[in-house]
């Protein structure tokens, strides 16, 4: 079985995202593969017109750029697991970077993903609001039903800020290995 797949988007490391992406992986009880998306020199649609009538490809793609290795382990992983603080109210800049290059199959409505599951940590330093999360959601289910993954409900986590806000609180490290359990139940059991 491929390992399970954790984007961890913050560009900040060692951060609660990165923080949330061990807790999953120590979690999960199974083989997980981290990607640090900020790292992976994703560089951002340019609108060129190359991935019309050419099925999954973009002009984009080549040495240094790791767009398309994402798409592959997150398509072909039994399950996802994007882990993203939350920037104005939507994800970090490399992160939507590499969400705008599944253009390429939006384009030609190839969907890889065959229904794996897709899922979410979102975190953000404000303690309260309805909406904090919406934007990341709105685009993450977007670039879901692109790939033809089946998106599951996200956990959100609020009020955690300073890098080490999550490992500070076990009540939000638990919630993050309860949700990693019950992923582990629903997906890979
Ligand atoms: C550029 C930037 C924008 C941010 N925007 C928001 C925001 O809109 N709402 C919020 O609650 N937190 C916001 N934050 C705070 C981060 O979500 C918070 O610090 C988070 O814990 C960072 O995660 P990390 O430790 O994984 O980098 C922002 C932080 C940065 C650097």
């Amino acid at each position: 079985m491929n390992a399970v797949f954790l984007a961890a988007c913050s560009p900040r490391r060692g951060g609660n995202s990165d923080f949330a992406a061990s807790l999953v992986r120590l979690t999960i009880g199974a083989p997980c593969e981290t990607r640090r998306v900020a790292e992976e020199g994703v560089r951002p649609c340019v609108s060129c017109g190359f991935c019309d009538g050419r099925p999954g490809e973009c002009s984009l793609d080549g040495p240094g750029d790791g767009a398309r290795v994402l798409f592959e382990r997150m398509c072909r992983s039994p399950l996802s697991v994007v882990v993203s603080p939350v920037y104005f109210y939507h994800l970090p800049a490399q992160a939507k970077a590499w969400i705008d290059r599944t253009q390429r199959f939006w384009a030609c409505g190839k969907k890889p993903g065959e229904g794996r599951p897709v899922t979410a940590v979102l975190l953000g330093a404000r303690p309260r609001g309805e909406k904090l999360f919406e934007g990341a959601e709105r685009t993450l289910r977007y670039m879901a039903l692109t790939l033809g993954l089946t998106w599951v409900e996200p956990l959100r986590l609020y009020g955690l800020d300073a890098p080490g806000d999550l490992a500070a609180s076990p009540e939000a490290a638990d919630r993050v290995c309860d949700f990693a359990s019950e992923l582990s139940r629903r997906f890979l059991a």
